[in-house]
């Protein structure tokens, strides 16, 4: 059957996804904190016509959206996850014959949408791994075929947060679809969302699955001015988010004191988990301003494996540019946190 199959999905590998859930699980940067009971009542006891199609415009969650990130709910688009609306910008923006700029090492899935959508991908490496190289950027987004660029700020899997102005910067000069996926800005508390006025060009993505707990139901928006967003609602299906994550999303931002006060504690744990990993020898961390860590052990093949021995799923991320074989944890429970950072400084000690 396989030669039935379109070339740019013949040569897909299948995006892994681990579910352990015997595991303390590090591996996704989610927010370890669940659901109180209180709001998932609050959730179940609402009536929803689950024999009705939910409403295609998300217009109440839009409105409640808009009054979160101070913007129009005409210049929202909702989706299921970001997941999603990586596929409807490319669907929009990109295609055979133009191409999509991305700096890796970055969130893997903005290449995935990109070759199911036959659009070429031109990367390029973060300067050491880390930093933007701008220069570069709006290098090659001068051709034609060059239509989009994405930048996830804080990035995914180093957690850089990189400066606005250089950001801009590629907005104002490159004319070219620049979407920031900023799936990690509760964490950095940095945002390009009041931007959106002065550029048509700038398409902000946000996911409900990182700060608001949501991973489990699938939910996110793209912000934009509202004809850059009318053009991507053009290919949204007409019912992608569905009316159980509509309500969710509505409940989650009537909470959002809980959250944030979740937030100020996930980043006080992935700072504890920082300074323990730094005190450790032969072992690299990198800065972050996100809600994980990526850090380079000397053996980080077997630093995944002694550490799934003792209970904990983490990342192992392979190669990456300019920064070589490299893991990244999220930040857990705080008793999840205290017990990973024992069992690091009982491998650390075991290797020496
Ligand atoms: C940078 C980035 N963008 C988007 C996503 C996907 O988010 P969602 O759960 O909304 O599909 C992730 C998930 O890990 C991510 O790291």
């Amino acid at each position: 059957m396989e030669k039935f199959v379109r070339a740019g999905v013949r040569q897909l590998v299948p995006y892994q996804t681990k579910h352990m859930p015997e595991c303390i699980k590090l591996d996704a940067n989610e927010n370890p904190f669940p659901w109180p009971a209180e709001m998932q009542e609050a959730l179940f006891k609402q009536k929803l016509a689950f024999n009705r199609y939910p409403d295609g415009m998300g217009q109440e969650l839009k409105a409640r959206i808009g009054k979160y990130t101070e913007t129009s709910p005409e210049g929202i688009l909702i989706g299921n996850g970001s997941d999603e609306l990586i596929q409807l910008l490319l669907l929009t923006f990109g295609g055979l014959g133009k191409s999509l700029v991305v700096h890796p090492p970055t969130f893997s899935m903005y290449e995935i949408y990109a070759r199911l959508t036959e659009t070429t991908v031109v990367q390029v490496p973060l300067l050491n791994g880390l930093d933007l190289d701008t220069k570069q950027m709006l290098k090659v987004a001068q051709v034609p075929e060059a239509h989009l660029m994405i930048i996830c700020n804080p990035n995914n899997p180093t957690g850089s947060l990189f400066p606005k102005e250089e950001i801009l910067r590629l907005v104002r000069e490159s004319g070219k679809i620049v979407i920031v996926d900023e799936a990690y800005a509760e964490f950095s508390e940095e945002t390009l969302i009041p931007e959106i006025k002065n550029f048509p060009n700038l398409v902000i993505m946000r996911t409900f699955s990182k700060a608001f707990g949501m991973a489990g139901l699938r939910l996110g928006y793209l912000l934009g001015q509202p004809k850059t967003i009318a053009l991507i609602n053009k290919v949204r299906p007409p019912f992608n988010v569905n009316s159980f994550s509509q309500r969710a999303g509505i409940l989650a931002l009537d909470y959002l004191s809980m959250y944030q006060e979740q937030i100020q504690q996930i980043k006080a744990e992935t700072q504890k988990l920082q300074e323990a990993l730094t005190m450790l020898p032969n072992l690299t961390v990198y800065p972050t301003r996100a809600n994980f860590i990526l850090f380079k052990p000397e053996d980080p093949d077997q630093w995944a494996s002694e550490l799934l021995k003792r209970g904990f799923l983490v990342r192992n991320m392979g190669m990456l540019p300019s920064l070589g074989k490299c893991l990244r944890i999220s930040a857990g429970l705080p008793e999840e946190n205290e017990s990973f950072i024992q069992a690091v400084r009982e491998i650390s000690n075991g290797m020496k």
